[in-house]
């Protein structure tokens, strides 16, 4: 038994003196959790005080592979018609013959330049023959001659031959158009034939008609595309524009530039 005023006992004070530990622990605790809980963090700091400060992410383009341009086609393929025998662009092949039939251009003059048959052909394109035989003498030394220009539907009646590889039939000659010329040596050699292609004036013709305007109009890796075999002597003048868009793309057939069908064979 304890009387009142007496010393606690040794168990009373432990007890109390755990109490009293465990009472400092929970008040600190206490005092932690409410610094933690009401100390403004870092990230939560000022938006809402400070709408300006509120920082804005600039976004990043998503990592694309390089770009590849898209070819802008500049060339107007609807300029001129190829439909109309008075157009320079105008296509005459196994499918398509002049129309009307009996076309003949109002327009035709003598084309001065050495030739073994008069040659007429429309005036625009016989200045264009005039300036490439000139530079191919200026250029190369070469002399070129004319084996045959306009030829008129009767005319192509007399020379057809039956060989549709070989000779257009009447109304379907591009000679009818006033637009073609065969060009051979002056000296006569290899004329009107195959092994023209290996001449020096040849492959002259070849490599520069485009620049006058003409195309190497049955080539011989076409005839399937134009129906006829390998003229490298048969010139058909198409402008400037045509001719040189035709090189710059590499496109050897007007069938093929135009997206029309092949005409290895009359319908
Ligand atoms: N030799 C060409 C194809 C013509 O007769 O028009
Ligand atoms: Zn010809």
């Amino acid at each position: 038994m304890m009387s009142s005023g007496s010393r606690p006992s040794p168990r009373v004070r432990r007890n109390r003196f755990i109490a009293a530990v465990i009472g400092m622990v929970l008040v600190a605790i206490v005092v932690i959790w409410a610094i933690l809980a009401f100390t403004p963090s870092a990230d939560s700091a000022s938006p809402s005080a400070s709408p300006s400060a509120t920082p804005t992410s600039t976004p990043r383009p998503a990592p694309t592979a390089t770009p590849t341009p898209t070819p802008v086609e500049t060339f107007d393929k609807s300029a001129r018609s190829i439909d109309d025998p008075d157009s320079i662009w105008v296509v005459v092949d196994k499918l398509r013959p002049l129309n009307p039939a009996d076309y003949e251009p109002s327009d035709l003059v003598v084309v001065p330049v050495p030739h073994t048959w008069e040659p007429l052909m429309r005036a625009e394109a016989a200045d264009a023959v005039v300036k490439m035989f000139q530079a191919a003498s200026a250029e190369a030394g070469l002399s070129l001659a004319s084996n045959s220009a306009y030829r008129s539907y009767e005319a192509q009646e007399r020379i057809y031959d039956n060989d549709d590889e070989l000779t257009a039939r009447p109304g379907f000659s591009e000679h009818q158009t006033g637009l073609t010329i065969d060009i051979g040596p002056e000296s006569g050699n290899c004329s009107l034939a195959v092994c023209f292609a290996d001449t020096p004036e040849g492959q002259w013709l070849r490599d520069n008609a485009h620049r006058f305007g003409f195309l190497l109009r049955y080539p011989a890796d076409k005839a399937q595309v134009t129906g006829y075999q390998f003229e490298p002597w048969h010139f058909r003048y198409i402008g400037t524009d045509l001719s040189n868009e035709m090189h710059e793309k590499g496109i050897t057939t007007l069938e093929e530039f135009f997206g029309l069908p092949a005409a290895p064979n009359y319908a």
